[in-house]
């Protein structure tokens, strides 16, 4: 009886070529935007206690309350499959000491992330982020510094997204509006949905989100948190916006935009792809100037971003791929030079070309077809004597194993 066939897991899929290719390059790209503004890579573990997610991405969040993949380990401790970034790189600047370095520390990550949500097309289970964070100052320059990163990092892959933009004032403003809002939310709590009604006690913000129209209409008319903002905050929203004016960077400023964290204060931003249909947000971020402390450090403002790499390459459509530099194939004209031929590939490949080797047990008539499909610029045939074809041109003449590098190098 033939086994079963096994498949992916709901909610995760498989990178197949050419995708490695545009995921390395998206990180490469990363890598190159955010490390010329002095963001350094780090690394942070996979998994990670779960209080340090109940803690820093907030109790009353859904990805605390329903999406986080928890598993006990074998000593009984409760481990979670990190569902984002930030709370891991601000338990490593505290563990590390990293307050005791010149301010701020910048710093970015990439790799994968884990939310248990219902997969559809841009969400899924296992996905994978680019992460910038910067810790230590709350100068505005780094909220605005960020949002052009990002929209650098979007606009490199072909992603025309809008940017909203928003204000969240410090804890305690959010407090307080809280409870006007709750308060405004009671009196018309009838039109709201059971959904946005369940939420009242804990979040009364998130019934911005929804798309319930009862609720819309009752928005509608809502106190806006923006018009609450202390005279500090509202200034430092105002020098953000200033640099991202003088930068020429568009945004929209809508007191509606909810994130989906609770350690957001202050700044706050989101951008958003048409391109991407329900699951617009290609990537987000904005200010939490009391994370840090929340996580057992002490109090150090931070601002940072995380956008999403499936999103970003679906939304950026196919991206001109640069030019590949040339490419040798080396066929073995008789089956006793397979070993030469070995030995000629793997010279060409340190001397530094791109060498495709006849690994298949073709016939001569087969490998030039090969050859030709792989796109071949050069054809080194391993026979009695050793010949470079050169495919553009068509010519093809007698060469010696020592002239060979230079030969296609060219
Ligand atoms: P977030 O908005 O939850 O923020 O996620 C950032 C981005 O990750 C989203 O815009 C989206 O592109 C991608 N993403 C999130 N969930 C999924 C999913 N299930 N499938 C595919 N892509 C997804 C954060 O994670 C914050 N840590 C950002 C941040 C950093 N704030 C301050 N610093």
């Amino acid at each position: 009886m033939a086994a079963a066939k096994l498949q992916v897991p709901r909610g995760t899929f498989d990178v197949l070529p050419p995708d490695g290719e545009r995921r390395r390059a998206l990180d490469a790209a990363a890598a190159e935007i955010l490390g010329r503004a002095g963001y350094a890579a780090v690394e942070t573990p996979v998994f990670e206690d779960t209080a340090l997610f109940a803690r820093g991405v907030g109790e009353s969040t859904d990805i605390v309350q329903k999406e986080m993949f928890t598993f006990e380990d074998k000593g009984g401790r409760s481990l979670t499959l990190r569902p984002e970034a930030t709370a891991g790189v601000c338990r490593a600047y505290v563990e590390h000491g990293m307050h005791k370095l010149a301010q701020p520390v910048k710093l970015w990550c990439s790799g994968p992330f884990f939310r248990h949500e219902a997969p559809q097309a841009g969400r899924y289970r296992q996905f994978a982020q680019i992460d910038a964070e910067a810790l230590g100052s709350d100068d505005p320059a780094l909220d605005a510094e960020l949002i052009l990163l990002l929209a650098e990092l979007l606009e490199g892959h072909g992603v025309a997204a809008r940017l909203r933009l928003s204000s969240l004032g410090d804890a305690e403003t959010r407090r307080g509006y809280g409870d006007e809002l709750r308060a405004f939310l009671r009196e018309q709590e009838s039109r709201l949905s059971v959904e946005v009604r369940g939420r009242l006690e804990q979040n009364p913000l998130r019934a911005f989100d929804s798309d319930h129209p009862g609720t819309r209409a009752v928005m509608a008319g809502a106190p806006r948190l923006i018009d609450r903002l202390e005279p500090e905050d509202a200034a430092h929203f105002a020098d953000v916006r200033a640099l991202l004016d003088e930068a020429g960077c568009e945004y929209e400023v809508d007191s509606g935009l909810v994130r989906g964290l609770d350690y957001y204060t202050r700044t706050v931003f989101e951008f958003e792809s048409p391109a991407l249909g329900a699951q617009s947000g290609v990537g987000g971020g904005g200010r939490y100037d009391g994370l840090v402390e929340t996580l057992g450090g002490p109090p150090t403002p931070g601002v940072g971003w995380a956008a999403g790499v499936e999103r970003i390459l679906l939304a950026g459509g196919a991206t001109a791929a640069g030019a590949a530099p040339s490419l040798a194939y080396v066929a073995v004209a008789k089956p006793e030079r397979a070993r030469q031929a070995f030995a000629i590939a793997r010279t060409l490949r340190r001397a530094g070309v791109r060498t495709e080797l006849e690994q298949a047990g073709r016939s001569m008539k087969g490998q030039m077809k090969h050859a030709d499909r792989l796109g071949a610029d050069w054809v080194v045939i391993v026979g009695d004597e050793l010949e470079l074809k050169d495919m553009a041109g068509g010519d093809q003449r007698v060469v010696g194993e020592r002239d060979l590098v230079e030969a296609v190098s060219r």
